[in-house]
């Protein structure tokens, strides 16, 4: 009986959203996507947004359009998120260390040596645990659609920096993100949350004296003029989360909602294959610069670095989670 009752119902919603699906893409004209984001168009970020555009216009131009707005046109990530959340922008990659507002568990990407390298962080990554991350925020109404490598995090300074305690007292520009706070109070140096965007300003000007970047960022955001040393540490990892507003993204129809997401799976392959040859050259531009000298550590050097962040895992596992942070040190 109740079955009987509740047909008519359900053939009314089929042909509903039959009709809202014909509506959204014939008559309202393309569904506008307008991605922002705060890197350069020569940046993996900035590469992988471009690739995505063109995709689209080329396999779903007449149904969907992206716009994209890089070099923090828009907003930064901050304001970016919050946009987001207001859907008057759809789409965002900010780095890992920028959700905090948004929930506790992605903190664990910024456990300093917690990953021993990117292709450790691609594992956790692609396991069950890290990608229930990418869903950790839809009560907030963030979604994440994919995780994209940008690479690992080198320390760099006005001096050069080979022991944890010549960085004590140093001013580092940081993401806004308590675990790097931990991190850099953990050596006793201080840490100043800017904006990427201002990063390059605050050094030459001498608010602060030393980053974390990886190579591509240090390169993209010329660095090499404003940092002559430059430590490669290894100690952290700098990805992003591709994602969008969940109200926007579960409204778009089924049928095209799913070519985006071939797309994006296709473009985040690519950026995520070739994240390491863009470290490696974006690395070389700056050993040939002739700028900024690169140093490397020994292993008991970059283990004496190890140790002295040690402290910051003790004071984040309860909230991050224990067995989140041990399935992360399985990928390696
Ligand atoms: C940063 O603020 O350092 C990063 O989030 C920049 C980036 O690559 O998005």
């Amino acid at each position: 009986m109740k079955r009987v009752r509740s047909l008519p119902i359900i053939i009314l919603t089929i042909l509903s959203s039959l009709f809202s699906l014909a509506a959204y893409a014939d008559e309202s004209g393309p569904i506008v996507i307008r991605f922002s984001h705060v890197s350069n168009d020569g940046s993996p970020k900035g590469k992988g947004a471009l690739l995505l555009q063109k995709l689209v216009k080329e396999r779903l131009g007449d149904k969907v359009v992206i716009e994209v707005h890089g070099n923090s046109e828009l907003f930064n990530d901050t304001d970016g998120l919050e946009a987001l959340r207001r859907n008057e922008i759809q789409l965002m990659a900010p780095s890992l260390s920028k959700f905090r507002a948004y929930t506790d568990e992605l903190q664990i990407f910024d456990l300093p040596f917690l990953f021993d390298d990117l292709a450790a962080v691609d594992k956790f990554q692609s396991r069950p645990k890290g990608r229930q991350l990418l869903l950790s925020m839809v009560k907030q109404g963030i979604v994440g659609l994919a995780y994209w490598h940008n690479g690992m995090k080198q320390l760099s300074a006005n001096k050069p920096l080979t022991t944890p305690e010549e960085a004590a007292g140093l001013n580092f520009r940081i993401q806004n993100s308590d675990v790097l706070k931990a991190q850099f109070a953990a050596i006793k140096a201080n840490s100043v949350v800017l904006p990427y965007s201002a990063m390059s300003k605050a050094l030459a000007d001498g608010q602060v004296q030393g980053a974390e970047n990886p190579w591509a960022n240090f390169d993209e955001q010329n660095l090499q003029s404003v940092q002559p040393y430059l430590t490669e540490t290894n100690h952290g990892v700098l990805d992003y989360m591709l994602v969008t507003n969940s109200e926007f993204w579960y409204d778009i129809p089924f049928e095209i909602r799913s070519q985006l997401e071939g797309i994006i799976a296709e473009v985040t392959y690519q950026v995520n294959q070739t994240a390491a040859g863009e470290t490696l050259r974006h690395r070389e531009n700056i050993a040939n610069s002739g700028k900024t000298e690169i140093i490397s550590l020994s292993d008991e050097q970059r283990a004496a670095w190890r140790q002295s962040m040690q402290p910051v895992w003790q004071e984040f596992s309860d909230q991050i989670g224990k067995r989140l942070i041990r399935s992360a040190q399985a990928a390696n």
